[in-house]
């Protein structure tokens, strides 16, 4: 079974092929990574996959259904989730706060409820939360919460909706490597458990090869490699991708020398 699929996607920005011809295909409990170096296209395609901008060509297909020019709350109603960064006016709200809002919100409530309405989704908001790890953090305005445990309310209010598909744009960037790991096992953890497939892109090389189960390399809008772990670790066209300008001209020193 495929929950999302993208057959062939391409998207130019005036002279930059942001996006060129990417096809991947994600099932449920799956964690795909898309790498590539920065300017790569990654986050372009999450936005084609998300309905924030048009592809040029190309197909989007969520949960079976055609889905290529749905808008953003069309695709979610599919079962398409994105984790987004909170938003300011929410800061002063509490964890608890925060996801009760977002379940209002899922549930299709004007925005004018939010602030009165608290209170019906209560107990679903606390076990939201609980199921991140922050149950001891309700009380807490997100405003005072540490960095990562922000990125863990984030996550919470992504699954307010109940995504079948959650696509995640550098989820762990600015924490630290010990917080990345647990953030990681705790995304892979609700991908298994819920049956959520999971697209996430990550500069952390580290995190990629421990919580991937398969990786899409893109460069320049395209993709390079795909498969597994091993496999894309191996792959020559990848190395030399990553080794850049500085790591080739190390290793063409190296051959003269060797
Ligand atoms: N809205 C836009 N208008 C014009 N050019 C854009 C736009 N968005 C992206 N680009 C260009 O498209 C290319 C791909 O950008 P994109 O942000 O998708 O890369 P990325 O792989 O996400 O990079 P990073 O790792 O730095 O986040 C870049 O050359 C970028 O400058
Ligand atoms: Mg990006």
């Amino acid at each position: 079974m495929t929950i999302l699929l993208v057959e062939n996607v391409s998207k130019r920005f005036g002279g930059v092929q942001a996006v060129a011809g990417v096809s991947l295909s994600l099932a449920p409990q799956e964690m795909l990574a898309v790498i590539g170096p920065n300017g790569a296209g990654k986050s372009t395609l999450f936005n084609l996959i998300g309905g924030q901008l048009p592809p040029d060509s190309g197909r989007v297909v969520i949960a079976g259904r055609e889905a290529t020019r749905l808008p953003v709350a069309a695709r979610a109603r599919l079962g398409m989730g994105r984790t987004f960064q909170i938003a300011e006016t929410f800061r002063s709200f509490t964890a608890q706060q925060a996801v009760e809002a977002a379940l209002l919100a899922a549930r299709g409530a004007p925005f004018r409820l939010f602030a009165r309405a608290f209170g019906p989704h209560a107990a679903e908001a606390r076990a939201l939360l609980a199921e991140v790890g922050m149950e001891e953090a309700a009380a807490t305005p997100v405003s005072t919460l540490a960095y990562g445990d922000v990125k863990r309310v984030e996550l919470a209010l992504a699954l307010a909706a109940a995504p079948r598909l959650l696509l995640m744009d550098e989820p762990t960037a600015g924490m630290a490597p010990a917080e990345r790991g647990a953030l990681m096992r705790l995304v892979r953890g609700l991908a298994r458990g819920r049956g959520m497939g999971v697209l996430f892109t990550e500069h952390d090389m580290d995190s990629v090869f421990a919580f991937a189960d398969r990786i899409l390399v893109m460069v320049r809008g395209a993709v390079i490699a795909a498969g597994a772990p091993e496999a894309v670790r191996a792959d020559p066209a990848v190395r030399e991708a990553y080794l850049g300008k500085a790591g080739l001209a190390a290793a063409l020193r190296a051959r003269r020398h060797g």
